[in-house]
């Protein structure tokens, strides 16, 4: 179960309270966002967390983890990527920060390896709480000129923690060679991949697993046609992020 918190990307038609959506700084995120009673929307203006604050929306995190546990999942995963909360955090486009939370790049990664103390805390194991990050990935208007050194950073800070894997985005920098040598823990990367790519990465050991994404949406027996080659269905990215179950559960299986 994978568990996020959208920070600033987020609009007032989409939310049952009137207060401003919160961040790292009262940074506009450019761009728009979906709503159902409004159709695309901006962005809303969000408010900086106060120092005081923070602590709450870790515990949230630490709540959502002990929720998913005992609703039976078998872990949880840290969504620090796609320009989110914990990724706005990272970031020093929308982290302005002037407190123990901003600035320096040690300072930019206490907020994630604060949350994942907290979700390990509340898993009662490191094994059961993976992460996903996205660097380079300048989705929801996270534009860092230099994002390599923090993920460098915080891969080596929560390599000790021995989580159940980190989950690397690959975004056209690199960045997936560069953490697998920083990281020292299970290691997923994942964009854009086939099968003879997925497989190759893995002998050549440079990933000890690989994510599918919209491949395994558009194929729910994605696994049963990989083992007999069979052919794909296409995704079909008119349907994708759009309310309803069209394009999610009515992709056919084989027969
Ligand atoms: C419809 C749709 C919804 C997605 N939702 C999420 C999400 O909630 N969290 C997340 O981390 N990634 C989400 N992704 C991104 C995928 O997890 C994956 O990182 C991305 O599609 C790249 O992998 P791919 O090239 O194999 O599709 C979503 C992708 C699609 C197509």
């Amino acid at each position: 179960m994978q568990i996020m918190h959208v920070g600033r990307i987020a609009h007032s038609a989409n939310r049952t309270i009137p207060d401003a959506p919160i961040a790292p700084s009262a940074v506009r995120a450019a761009g728009q966002m979906w709503t159902d009673a409004q159709g695309m929307q901006p962005n809303d203006m969000p408010r900086a967390l106060e120092l005081a604050e923070i602590p709450g929306v870790i515990a949230e995190f630490a709540q959502a983890t002990r929720n998913a546990m005992a609703a039976g999942f078998d872990g949880v995963e840290l969504h620090a990527a796609s320009g989110y909360l914990p990724n706005q955090f990272l970031s020093s486009s929308a982290n302005r920060r002037t407190d123990a939370y901003g600035g320096s790049i040690e300072n930019r990664i206490r907020f994630v390896v604060e949350t994942l103390n907290a979700m390990i805390a509340a898993a009662g194991s490191s094994g059961k709480v993976g992460m996903k990050v996205s660097p380079g990935m300048k989705f929801n208007d996270i534009n860092d000129e230099d994002p390599l050194p923090t993920f460098i950073a915080l891969a080596k800070a929560i390599g000790p923690k021995k989580l159940a894997y980190l989950h690397v985005m690959r975004t056209g920098i690199g960045s997936e060679t560069t953490l697998r040598a920083a990281y020292s823990g299970a290691f997923l990367v994942g964009g854009g991949f086939k099968k003879a790519e997925a497989n190759q990465a893995i002998e050549e050991k440079r990933a000890d697993a690989i994510v599918f994404g919209s491949t395994y949406l558009a194929n729910p027996d994605l696994v049963k046609r990989f083992k007999n080659d069979s052919p794909l269905n296409a995704p079909d990215q008119a349907t994708f992020y759009t309310p309803g179950a069209k394009g999610y559960t009515d992709y056919p299986a084989l027969v």
